[in-house]
């Protein structure tokens, strides 16, 4: 056991992104935490959640509670999956390949981001991992389908499509003026003057679906009606996402927006939801709201920072730990099968303090 990992052993998922943001440097730590304008988007993912309050259900046999569950056909060993992420390299001499490493660990998945700082290749290596490939298209469409061959022939199993950056302007909070990153941080999928394509639209979603031969996530869907219209158009599955409040402020808080989506949606795909997701019972709340696993993106940037693949691996235990027990103490022992009565919203319009 090293010093490091002993620091980590006890520490809660809270601490961890405190030492995070002592450890970082401002410009990192920035991007990482920052959401667009006022962050009330930011804000209300994380407070979102606790506003679904639990009814637990008693007398039912806890005595094993089953995390295993399977995203698109593939197994996971606990329902909650790394967001893609951009430039973990900031975070880690190694990024995303201790990222990589940890989610194979724990059994489950990992999206990678477009801009990713390792090579998909390096990431397709790790073994026993599954990953999923993030696309943010160019406006050069055969780089684009040149890209997603590449991430395909790494191992991708899924190209996660992500539709909701729609200006180049970044509307973070910080850092003011945009990330200037250190010259050490590369991006391998990037080529030489790429740009990314800001004219997204329908047919251009049919377009890639015809020749992308992996199922594709539909990432960024907030209104019930785009959710129907992205599976008439071939999607695979929604993930219903804000960017984590990174990039319309205002933008509706995913515990709002998913039970909307999944009622359009009415079981014909699955649905992933991410956003504020930080506790055990976040992942009971949105399965029981109809989502099939959760996506989680900041506390793994800040367990890279503290431990590398070890902090990294200490949030996939923190969450699942916290979701075996509070299953069993909500009286679920599949966590395939979380009933929708074990959340309601609360009447009282309590929003309890975030911590
Ligand atoms: C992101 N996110 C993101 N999404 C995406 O589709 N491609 C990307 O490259 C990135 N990059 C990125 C960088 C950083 C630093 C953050 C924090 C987020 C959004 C991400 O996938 C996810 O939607 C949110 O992070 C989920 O919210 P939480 O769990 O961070 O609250």
């Amino acid at each position: 056991m090293t010093a490091e990992w002993d620091l980590l052993a006890n520490a809660t998922l809270h601490e961890i992104e405190e030492f995070a943001a002592n450890l970082l440097p401002s410009y990192a730590h920035d991007y990482y935490a920052s959401g667009a304008r006022d962050e009330q988007t930011f804000r209300g993912n994380l407070a979102g959640w606790g506003r679904w309050w639990l009814v637990p259900r008693m007398l039912n046999d806890v005595s094993k509670v089953s995390l295993n569950t399977s995203v698109l056909g593939n197994a996971i060993s606990v329902p909650l999956i790394v967001a893609p992420m951009a430039a973990q390299r900031m975070a880690h001499p190694l990024g995303e390949l201790a990222t990589a490493r940890a989610a194979a660990a724990a059994g489950t998945a990992m999206i990678v981001s477009t801009s990713t700082t390792t090579p998909i290749e390096e990431i397709g290596a790790v073994p026993g991992l599954t990953f999923f490939y993030q696309l943010y298209p160019w406006s050069d469409h055969d780089a684009t389908i040149a890209m997603v061959e590449r991430a395909i022939a790494a191992g991708a199993k899924a190209i996660v499509l992500t539709v909701d950056v729609t200006i180049d302007i970044d509307p973070k909070r910080r850092p003011r003026g945009g990330l200037v990153t250190p010259d050490w941080v590369t991006y391998p999928m990037h080529h030489e003057g790429a740009r990314v394509l800001l004219t997204l639209d329908w047919a251009y979603f049919k377009r890639l679906r015809d020749q992308v031969k992996v199922p594709i996530v539909v990432k960024g869907i907030l209104h019930p009606d785009d959710a129907r219209r992205a599976i008439d158009a071939g999607a695979d599955a929604i993930d219903v996402s804000n960017h984590g409040g990174r990039t319309l402020d205002g933008a509706i808080p995913t515990a709002e927006a998913l039970p909307e989506v999944v009622e359009a949606v009415d079981g014909r795909v699955e649905v992933l939801v991410d956003g504020g997701i930080r506790r055990g019972v976040d992942i009971l709340r949105a399965l029981a709201l109809g989502a099939r696993a959760v996506v989680v993106g900041r506390p793994f940037l800040w367990g890279l920072a503290v431990g590398g693949e070890a902090g990294s691996r200490r949030i996939f235990s923190i969450l699942s730990s916290e979701l075996e027990q509070d299953a069993a103490m909500a009286g679920v022992s599949d966590i395939r099968a979380v009933p929708r009565d074990l959340v309601r919203m609360s009447r009282l319009g309590l929003v309890p303090e975030l911590r």
